[in-house]
């Protein structure tokens, strides 16, 4: 096992009817910023509730961010902060709004330009300071209510920053605020949370057995409730263990002392950025092909995922490889979500401009060995058709 610190700060605060719980979890004089996004929160009454918990604290809404938020809205809500005299910012949506808060938690505090802190992975930038922040979470997917990251969309690109001082001070997690979700946003965070897990699994063994059962119990879970909580929206506990699970695929548990492998994330966001197809749609594209072209460096952690979590015994190596990635593509498709570019009007002829845009973001050794160079990347996409 590898060496690390973990620590997690984020109170969550887990089940039905909880969002009455705002009330304490906030000070009494906080002067409150209410984010959401595009108006899901607003038409399903969560907003109201919300408002209704927070009482006679000053408070005021910023609505409109974006899926893959926008650089240029968040920077209208961090003047909005500022002229307010805001102390406290609480997202109410998905990691969409949720990192779009973190950002202008942090933007609010820093004197200086503001694509300094997108940039910050490239080139580091002394961040001192945050408002604090919570989240009231309606799509189960991202983790962002656990961890401190998030991702901005910026210009051509997508950019990843990340900060302690971003971790929510709390996460109210409701399953019954998910049941509006559309079907296609239910598959998305069912796959999205698969992928954070395999992304901190499937690379190569390092003694991390806790890490490793632990992350075979969640994709096991999402086996188990994907096709359930998709056709039934309402049965609570399928929903529940989803956004359990999806909030522990990335609070860095799981990845804790173990190797990690994005490079499925770094490549999709490129999709994402280039064709504006969803976060996770584009990693249920990239992860099979990723893992035919990469099955050499991958094979012992390959054969480990098939065996213990599709039950895939029987048959050579290969086959068995072969039959864990089927099975993965199968799933995802199960759940209603195409798994090759062409399925979205992508063809071989864009693969040029997407290898140019990840040698523009700086994304020309990736993977857990960083020896994912762009001619690799050119395979994946190429198998990826
Ligand atoms: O905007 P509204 O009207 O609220 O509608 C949203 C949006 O259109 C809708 N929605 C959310 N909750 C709903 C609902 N509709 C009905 N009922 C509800 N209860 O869902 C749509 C998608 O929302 P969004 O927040 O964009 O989705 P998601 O949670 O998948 O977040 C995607 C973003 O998170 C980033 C992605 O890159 C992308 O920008 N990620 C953040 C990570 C992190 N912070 O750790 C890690 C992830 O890998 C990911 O990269
Ligand atoms: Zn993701």
């Amino acid at each position: 096992m590898l060496n690390f610190e973990y620590s997690n700060p984020t109170r969550i605060v887990f089940g039905r009817d909880r969002i009455s719980r705002l009330d304490r979890l906030i000070p009494a004089d906080a002067r409150v910023l209410v984010l959401y996004g595009g108006g899901s929160a607003k038409k399903h009454g969560t907003l109201d509730r919300v408002r209704q918990a927070l009482g006679d604290r000053y408070v005021i809404e910023f609505g409109g961010i974006e899926p893959n938020p926008r650089y240029s809205t968040l920077m209208r809500a961090v003047e909005a902060v500022r002229r307010e005299g805001i102390d406290f910012l609480l997202a109410v949506g998905g990691g969409s709004v949720m990192d779009g808060t973190k950002f202008i938690g942090l933007a609010a505090k820093y004197e200086g330009n503001g694509e300094d802190i997108l940039f910050s992975r490239a080139k580091p930038v002394r961040l001192t300071g945050a408002l604090p922040l919570g989240t009231v979470v309606t799509l189960p997917a991202t983790g962002s209510e656990m961890n401190s990251g998030g991702v901005i969309s910026h210009q051509a690109g997508k950019y990843v920053f990340s900060h302690p001082l971003v971790y929510p001070q709390f996460s109210i997690l409701d399953p019954t605020l998910t049941f509006t979700l559309p079907p296609t946003q239910v598959a998305n965070g069912i796959i999205d949370t698969f992928i954070h897990t395999v992304e901190q699994y499937v690379t190569v063994p390092a003694e991390g057995r806790f890490q490793d059962r632990t992350a075979e119990g969640i994709l096991r879970t999402l086996i188990e409730i994907g096709k359930t909580t998709l056709d039934n929206p309402t049965d609570y506990d399928a929903r529940a263990n989803l956004m359990w699970c999806a909030t522990n695929a990335l609070n860095g548990l799981i990845g804790a002392g173990v190797p990690q492998d994005w490079s499925t994330h770094m490549i999709g966001h490129e999709l994402t950025a280039m064709f504006g197809i969803d976060h996770a749609k584009t990693l249920a594209i990239v992860q099979p092909a990723a893992w035919t072209v990469r099955a050499r460096e991958k094979r012992e952690k390959l054969l480990q995922y098939g065996e213990r979590v599709w039950d895939l015994k029987e048959g050579t190596e290969d086959e068995r490889i072969a039959a864990a990635i089927a099975r993965t593509r199968a799933f995802f498709e199960e759940l209603g979500v195409a798994t090759r570019l062409t399925a979205y009007g992508v063809t071989a002829d864009r693969i040029d401009d997407l290898i140019q845009a990840l040698e523009a973001h700086g994304m020309t050794a990736l993977g857990e060995n960083r020896e994912i160079t762009l001619e690799v990347s050119r395979k994946i996409l190429e198998t990826a058709l």
